[in-house]
């Protein structure tokens, strides 16, 4: 006979997972605000398989799902993920066509999911090269969201760090910037993130020990965690291993310890 969970039932079984979860992550006592991620190693994840390099970023995609529930649970309270570099155009007109699906995707089947946790979605880089439709469901998607607060998810697509660098002073040269004016906090405020702390720890996947043009003028203080797990594989423990790595670093911005 089915045994019929009662509501004491549902709330007990919730709080036990919740503890089962607090015993193997502790809570972390400096917890990185701002995560950056450089989700690599999809197209070798599927290669591994046998699979089309688009099934590496589907599951990837799941990964990031994964990742998003995870920050919330371990305190990030800022995410910047690297979507599509500018760069990424030049992949094969097939894989360049699937990630702009994948994003769309991602609008149409977890926005409302997305905005029903709390989690607040913002662009970096430029929508001019975007398909009309998806940059209105991009605006949209960000108009939705904007006073949410639980989480910050920044989407990197069509992002590339020194090409930010060129539009910030493009842009400040079209305000009449003086010369004498032009400070470190003047460029931030002209970045496309600007009002957002600088990442504290950026994570990048499959082993690769390079930047590839990622947030280049905010990262300059930010530690790094590299690991050569593919970016579908990349799960929650090892995540919780690399904001723990962060919060045992010890950070000086330059400076001396104990001056
Ligand atoms: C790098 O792996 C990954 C990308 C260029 C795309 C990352 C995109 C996702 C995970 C989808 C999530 C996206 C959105 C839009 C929310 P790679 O293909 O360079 O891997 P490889 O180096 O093994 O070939």
């Amino acid at each position: 006979m089915a045994t019929q969970d009662t509501v004491e039932d549902t709330v007990e079984a919730a709080e036990t997972a919740e503890q089962s979860s607090e015993a193997k992550y502790p809570p972390l006592e400096n917890p990185p605000y701002h995560v950056g991620i450089i989700m690599d190693g999809n197209g070798r994840w599927a290669k591994e398989r046998g699979k089309h390099r688009l099934e590496g970023h589907k599951a990837g995609t799941e990964n990031l799902r994964r990742i998003l529930e995870a920050s919330v649970e371990f305190g990030v309270k800022m995410l910047t993920i690297y979507a599509f570099s500018t760069e990424n155009w030049k992949r094969p007109p097939m894989e360049v066509q699937g990630l702009m699906r994948i994003l769309e995707n991602v609008i149409d089947r977890e926005l409302m999911d997305l905005h029903k946790n709390g989690v607040q979605l913002r662009h970096i880089g430029q929508l001019d090269r975007i398909d009309p439709s998806l940059r209105q469901k991009v605006l949209d998607a960000i108009e939705l969201t904007k006073n949410n607060d639980r989480l910050i998810l920044n989407v990197a697509f069509n992002y590339g760090g020194r090409a930010e660098i060129v539009h910030a002073v493009r842009r400040m040269i079209e305000d009449n910037v003086r010369p004498e004016d032009v400070s470190e906090e003047l460029l931030s405020q002209y970045m496309y993130t600007a009002g957002s702390p600088d990442p504290d720890l950026i994570i990048r996947t499959s082993g690769e020990f390079r930047t590839s043009n990622f947030l280049i003028w905010q990262a300059a203080y930010a530690e790094y965690y590299i690991t050569e797990t593919y970016w579908p594989d990349f799960g929650k423990d090892e995540y919780y291993q690399a904001l723990r790595a962060f919060s045992q670093r010890e950070r000086r911005f330059g400076g001396v310890k104990n001056p």
